[in-house]
């Protein structure tokens, strides 16, 4: 499993763990990476002092390396930018934004940077501001989504034919062989979300991590087109939604029926109503909550059982 990516964040495995707001603390990251893989912490959903808190606890856990996820459309992320450089992470996965702003700042301090895309133009754009690899997240992912809507399976190959930059394919991916899957496509890492917040070290609410154990296909639904999409599980709030976009909802009547802090209610208070409940379509497949360390080792074995069962297989 030696590629770019492994030597890029110098880790055994092309396995990321996705930053994800109220889910993945220190103690997911540090899990993670001291399995082989890559840990982020989200800071998505982290004052800046929580986040400094959060990398703290991740070096005194892990002596490996670790990442930090900066969305770009939250604010602090100055000094969320601050923060990571003067604490000494080594990588960032920005996401949510424009990365020609940070990216040439972030590299001249000796960081490696990585920026999350869901179309073409921004794999490009993406290239030429000097990130060193990008994330390329389909459909199917959890949390916010490309306006697109381009599968993982559709986008994975246009990417890697429009950059020269490792490609780590991202949405829909929960087990070693969706991974085997997208690598034959042509990425070099996965990034994985919605997998490990069914862990035991994620920070997702009880509630909300029994619900995703309940969801079939179908579950989930990308919602708030007109705002900011993202991928919900179906609960009271989502139907909430729905029916004021029936209604013809303008954007701002969906941002006040948004509000403030419905992510927080839903997926770190464990609100199943009034919440946000944020997952992706693979949230259907999974039906255990287990440790970080184990769920990567199960990928790595699947990963392997299945490249060995496909080149036994002759045409
Ligand atoms: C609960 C949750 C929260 C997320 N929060 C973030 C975030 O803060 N920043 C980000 O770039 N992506 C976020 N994402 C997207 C993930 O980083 C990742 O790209 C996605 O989960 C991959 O698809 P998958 O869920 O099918 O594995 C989130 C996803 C989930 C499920």
């Amino acid at each position: 499993m030696q590629n770019r990516i492994t030597e890029l964040f110098n880790i055994q495995y092309p396995i990321i763990q996705a930053g994800m707001i109220w889910c993945s603390g220190w103690e997911l990251a540090a899990a993670v990476s001291n399995a082989g893989g890559l840990g982020i912490i989200g800071s998505g959903s982290m004052y800046p002092e929580i986040l400094r808190e959060n990398i703290k606890k991740c070096k005194a856990a892990t002596d490996k390396p670790f990442a930090v996820n900066v969305p770009m459309l939250y604010p602090d992320i100055e000094k969320h930018f601050r923060i990571i450089i003067e604490e000494g992470v080594k990588i960032v996965f920005t996401s949510a934004g424009n990365p020609a702003i940070f990216t040439s700042i972030l590299k001249a301090q000796g960081l490696t940077v990585v920026h999350v895309i869901s179309n073409e133009k921004f794999a490009r754009k993406a290239e030429a501001s000097g990130v060193d690899a990008v994330v390329a997240e389909g459909f199917e992912a959890g949390g916010h989504n490309g306006r697109e809507e381009t599968t993982t399976l559709c986008l994975i190959p246009q990417i890697v034919k429009a950059v020269n930059i490792p490609v780590i394919a991202a949405g829909g991916i929960g087990t070693g062989r969706t991974m085997l899957s997208v690598m034959a496509l042509g990425a070099e890492g996965v990034q994985i979300g919605s997998r490990f917040v069914l862990s035991n070290e994620s920070s997702g609410h009880a509630n909300f991590k029994q619900a995703i154990l309940q969801a079939s296909d179908g579950s989930t639904e990308l919602s708030l087109k007109q705002l900011t999409p993202v991928r919900l599980l179906k609960n009271k709030f989502y139907e909430t939604v729905k029916q004021a976009e029936l209604n013809c909802a303008s954007k701002e009547e969906l941002a006040t029926l948004l509000g403030h802090g419905r992510a927080k209610k839903g997926m770190f208070e464990g609100d199943l109503e009034e919440g946000e409940l944020e997952i992706g379509q693979i949230s259907g497949y999974i039906k255990e909550i287990k440790p970080a360390a184990e769920i990567v080792k199960e990928i790595v074995e699947e990963y392997n059982q299945a490249l060995s069962e496909l080149s036994k297989q002759s045409l």
